[in-house]
């Protein structure tokens, strides 16, 4: 600044803000919490848990500190413990034996498979508790596909007729919310179908509508053991994470078929998605903050690089911002405590 002199306003700042001042609300906390335009609680809260063979045992799942897998004795514990901090629902999510799996993922036509099994424990022991199942093969193939894989093509129509068998076992069972994730064409239609056929009429289908093939679900393939075994990738079924027009359309045509609820995943890097989902087509909307995010924000905090509190809080409240109804996130737990003491 030595050698030039002070450049003077040209205007004063009320000349140029026409004394709209915005930072007026902003000066102190009980005006920041009157504005406030979004909330998070735990009734905002789905919690993903991954399941495994075996009794009162629990593995960590290396790239999701925090996280770990654990056989249905502690998932029905962890169950209780959600219920108690007022989280309304959970997903479950198997790591099926390698040796039970074939190229047709036959196990998931199993009624007392572990996925069952785990709802049925559930669903027993906390009956206020939501329970929320994922259709799809790739726990229980052997190629890691979510459909069945016949020479290099995942075969649509046949991988309809298995998820749809699978969808009914999982009612059966004592599934509260059915949420295919196979992005096969047809299947919310055929489930809805094979649902009302055998007396579940109200249970709802919770659409994966927009799963985009991502990179971001890196820690969950170590979560379940289908890591390494994926032969090629998902982009045949999964959506480009190029596209949003596209995105609408899948999501038109689920709500079509009947599905009676929407979810974009990943989450983070698809706020757009959930937007203008929220916006365009007005049906209660979902996100999935998939392990690849979570990963992220864990990394930085464990290396002192962010506060991984605030990043969690930010996070989750940035999907309510964007229009979510409620997020699937591997923070339920440890988010409903925090709200709790805080409430
Ligand atoms: C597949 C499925 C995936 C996730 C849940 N179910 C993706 C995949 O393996 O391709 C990912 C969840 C996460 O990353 O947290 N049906």
């Amino acid at each position: 600044m030595s050698i030039h002199s002070r450049v003077p306003l040209v205007r004063t700042v009320d000349e140029i803000t026409g004394s709209r001042r915005l930072r007026r609300m902003r000066k102190a906390d009980w005006s920041r919490r009157l504005v406030q335009e979004n909330r998070l609680t735990a009734d905002d809260l789905i919690w993903p848990i991954f399941i495994m063979e075996g009794e009162n045992r629990r593995e960590p799942v290396d790239a999701m500190p925090g996280v770990f897998r654990m056989t249905v004795d502690l998932a029905v514990a962890e169950a209780e413990r959600g219920a108690k901090l007022g989280i309304p629902a959970i997903a479950t999510f198997p790591q099926i034996d390698n040796a039970l799996k074939d190229d047709a993922g036959s196990e998931i036509l199993d009624e007392n498979n572990l996925i069952n099994r785990a709802t049925r424990a559930i669903k027993a022991a906390v009956p206020q508790m939501g329970i929320i199942t994922d259709v799809a093969l790739d726990p229980f193939t052997s190629h890691g596909h979510d459909g069945i894989l016949r020479n290099g093509i995942i075969v649509n129509d046949e991988t309809v007729e298995q998820v749809t068998q699978a969808a009914v076992l999982q009612a059966q069972a004592g599934a509260d919310i059915i949420a295919p994730s196979d992005m096969m064409d047809g299947r919310v239609g055929s489930i809805r179908d094979a649902l009302d056929a055998t007396g579940f009429q109200d249970v709802p289908i919770m659409s994966y509508a927009t799963k985009f093939a991502s990179c971001f679900y890196g820690p969950y393939r170590e979560a379940i053991g289908t890591q390494g075994l994926l032969r090629g990738d998902k982009k045949t079924y999964y959506l480009d994470h190029a596209n949003s027009d596209e995105a609408v359309r899948e999501a038109e045509q689920d709500l079509l078929e009947g599905a009676d609820m929407l979810m974009v995943k990943p989450g983070m890097p698809y706020l757009d998605i959930i937007h203008r989902l929220k916006h365009e087509l007005r049906v209660p909307t979902f996100a999935y903050q998939v392990s690849g995010e979570y990963a992220m924000i864990e990394a930085a905090a464990a290396n002192g690089w962010i506060d991984g509190e605030k990043a969690m809080l930010e996070s989750l409240l940035a999907f309510k911002r964007a229009g979510c109804d409620g997020i699937l996130t591997y923070y339920a737990p440890r988010v409903a405590e925090l709200l709790k003491q805080e409430g």
